[in-house]
């Protein structure tokens, strides 16, 4: 006996660990779930919507119409069939259904809703843009990655209770840990729930979205195609990762960053496209978000090929904003370089990186970051006027940390006004962290830190 209870402890313990990674916690059925709406190249014109269903339902239609106080929805909506295709994940075989709702009026709240013959979605809300207006905010997220139900949900959550009408989300990458794992994707709609069929997303992919298939290839995520319906106006081989959307006045350029690093090919096609997309707009804002960090927060950790590949261009096309992920921590640094006098003048982007999930990771304390947060959950909303970015960094206990403008002449000419609230600099490891160094390591990340924090800053 004494042999064998190890051994069937081991087969309990084993047999546990198998079932609950094989069990479909979160299976498809008639009904539409993982609605999710997406900004197509023109929104003030269409927009984009996908969902699932069980492979019981073969097709999908969407319904919509112009929203109003009455709830005479159907009668007046239009229908448009959607395009089905059927996806066996690792968990369970559903299919997709993607639609574009098209000849849409800038500047009005629709309602739609989406489904096939009894099994409907509720009608919810979405607005388009109006057009020649600048007046918008949308919602930025760094990597949520890890514990999407258990800890990411607050991030999503927190974010909508501050800016309920924000015009999209935007999720810098990195949106679950697994690519292809459907359990992970399933608690990324659970976090974010029916706000996904509400404001729309934009989404560029990070290196957990990429991975090798079998036959050794660097690829998508196969759920990212399924999942989303971005637009196709990116590169050749680069649909729905690559995009750019003309949002009112604001250029918003999706660079996807691992593909960067796919091959020189690669690298080389979309840099020129990025160049070309910059070149060619007359966009009064521009904004670019890319997964890797053009400066990183982390220590030891520098996408050097990228950034000399696209700061040059980000500089010569004045790009406003760079917003990135990747680091798991919070760093914001102006590119005011120290010691200048005129000290809001702007010379180049303001770069960004973010986390939203509850994976971290140390800071470096380079000499590019004016205001960092190490252990921190955040989420970031931006609200844009024809003369004013604001940028706003809270916490996930929606506690503004990080506050700037730029502020936009009629020629174009900008100032970086410093808004930092008093909250303390969450600049402190937990034990747990410090407990991995070594004494040399320690010795070197307190150096560090003391230089940051004598450092003068604006
Ligand atoms: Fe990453």
């Amino acid at each position: 006996m004494r042999r064998i209870l190890p051994l069937l402890l081991f087969a309990i313990l084993y047999s546990t660990i198998i079932f609950s990674q094989s069990h479909d916690y979160y299976p498809p059925s008639k009904l539409p779930d993982r609605i999710m709406l997406n900004l197509t190249s023109d929104p003030t014109r269409s927009m984009a919507v996908t969902w699932r269903t069980s492979i019981a339902i073969d097709s999908g239609v969407v319904q919509f119409t112009e929203a109003d106080p009455s709830p005479d929805l159907e009668e007046r909506a239009t229908t448009l069939s959607a395009v089905t295709s059927l996806y066996k994940s690792d968990a369970s075989e559903a299919n997709y259904h993607s639609c574009i709702m098209e000849d849409l009026k800038p500047g009005k709240l629709y309602a739609y809703r989406v489904g096939y013959n009894h099994f409907w979605s509720e009608w919810a809300h979405f607005r388009t843009p109006d057009r020649g207006k600048t007046n918008m905010s949308f919602i930025y997220f760094g990597d949520a990655q890890n514990d999407l139900k258990s800890l990411w949900s607050r991030a999503i959550r927190g974010a909508f209770q501050e800016a309920p009408k924000a015009d999209f989300l935007l999720h810098a990458g990195d949106l679950v840990n697994r690519r292809n794992r459907d359990h992970e994707w399933g608690e990324w709609y659970y976090a974010g729930g029916w706000i996904y069929s509400m404001i729309p997303s934009i989404a560029t992919p990070g290196n957990h979205e990429y991975g090798k298939n079998d036959e050794g290839n660097y690829v998508l995520s196969e759920h990212w195609k399924p999942t989303f319906t971005l637009p196709e106006n990116g590169p050749k081989g680069f649909g729905e990762t690559a995009y750019y959307i003309d949002y009112q006045d604001v250029r918003i350029i999706s660079f996807d960053a691992p593909a960067f690093y796919r091959s020189a090919a690669d690298s080389i096609a979309q840099v020129q496209w990025l160049d070309s997309l910059l070149a060619e707009t007359d966009a009064r804002w521009k904004i670019v978000t890319t997964h890797y960090p053009i400066y990183s927060t982390k220590f030891g950790r520098d996408n050097t090929e990228l950034r000399t590949a696209i700061q040059p261009i980000l500089q010569r096309y004045e790009v406003d904003i760079v917003l990135t992920g990747h680091d798991h921590a919070y760093g914001r640094g102006t590119n005011i370089p120290i010691g200048v006098r005129d000290k809001n003048s702007l010379d180049g982007p303001i770069y960004v990186v973010s986390v939203s999930g509850p994976k971290m990771y140390d800071l470096g304390f380079d000499a590019w970051m004016q205001r960092g947060a190490s252990n921190t959950q955040l989420f970031q909303i931006l609200n844009i006027t024809d003369e004013v970015l604001k940028f706003e960094a809270y916490t996930v206990d929606n506690q503004l940390y990080d506050a700037f403008e730029i502020h936009k002449d009629k020629k174009g000419g900008k100032k970086f006004f410093d808004q930092t609230p008093r909250a303390r600099e969450r600049l402190d490891l937990p034990e747990r962290y410090l407990d991995n160094l070594t004494e040399e390591e320690l010795f070197d990340y307190k150096t560090r830190l003391q230089r940051y924090k004598d450092k003068v800053r604006y």
